[in-house]
């Protein structure tokens, strides 16, 4: 594997260097794709909300995301995503990996295995274990493992909503990992993610100044960019060229998958 997939903010494209974009056709639409170098290892970059950040959370076309990574021979993927914490151990500005999913996202395009082909994907392990070691070598202060509850959007949650999920054993709060880690496992894709604490979600109290709001998320991103841009190069460069992902969907099944997409 000579090429390692980032998934990230907008504005991280410039970690690339020397970087081609390129506008990449699925049968599920098209993707925007940076290709250059990260640290001296072959990268392709993918802007989550597009290149000018105008796609909302819940309309992200990650079919067309990962199809078109997984079309350039990507099989790792390292993802940052802001995420706001339901707990005083993921404070804000903290890194942290995410280790568990709870999927509170509705009618978004789920998976590849629907018309035509059946497969139930194993997703006991979200995240692939390998890449997440190695991101626990590569950011030791980040908190190793954090389970992250994503959440419809484009709103963020009520009170009630946040203690719910505090109650039931959510660490952090999101909008868009899911569909994206699934559809990767489901294409042959292991990834890590870098959670960036931006906020306490609804506010530990009336008067928590970091009580989320858009404003905050994007200020807090702001300044966490060139610690971003770090943690992802030292993970980046740690990913082993003979690096496979776990075969949670056997080869067979992706590439019938690819023959029957593409033939449409
Ligand atoms: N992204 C950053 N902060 C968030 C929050 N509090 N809820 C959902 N997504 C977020």
């Amino acid at each position: 594997m000579d090429i390692v997939g980032v998934i990230g903010g907008t504005g991280l494209g410039e970690l690339v260097d020397g970087g081609e974009t390129l506008d990449v056709t699925t049968p599920y639409g098209s993707a925007i794709v940076t290709v250059g170098e990260v640290g001296g290892r072959r990268v392709a970059f993918l802007p989550r909300h597009g290149a000018g950040h105008t796609i909302a959370p819940h309309l992200i076309n990650a079919r067309a995301n990962l199809w078109a990574l997984a079309s350039l021979g990507v099989r790792a993927v390292v993802s940052t995503t802001a995420v706001g914490s339901l707990r005083p151990a993921f404070p804000p500005e903290s890194f942290a990996l995410a280790d568990q999913l709870v999927d509170r996202t509705s009618g978004r395009a789920d998976t590849f295995f629907d018309a035509g082909l059946v497969r139930h994907l194993p997703f006991a392990e979200p995240f692939c274990p390998v890449l997440r070691s190695l991101a626990i070598e590569a950011l030791p202060d980040a908190a190793p493992r954090a389970t992250v509850a994503v959440i419809q959007g484009p709103r963020f949650s009520t009170a009630a909503e946040s203690r719910i999920l505090r109650e039931a054993g959510v660490d952090l709060v999101n909008m868009t990992l899911c569909p994206e880690v699934a559809l990767a496992a489901e294409i042959g894709i292991g990834t890590v993610t870098i959670c960036i604490v931006t906020d306490t979600d609804s506010g530990a109290s009336a008067d928590d100044p970091d009580a989320v709001t858009a404003e905050l998320v994007f200020r807090r991103l702001a300044e966490a960019k060139p610690r971003i841009v770090a943690a992802i190069e030292r993970i980046v460069v740690a990913v082993p060229s003979e690096y496979t992902p776990r075969p949670l969907i056997d080869d067979e099944a992706v590439a019938a998958l690819r023959a029957l997409r593409v033939a449409r």
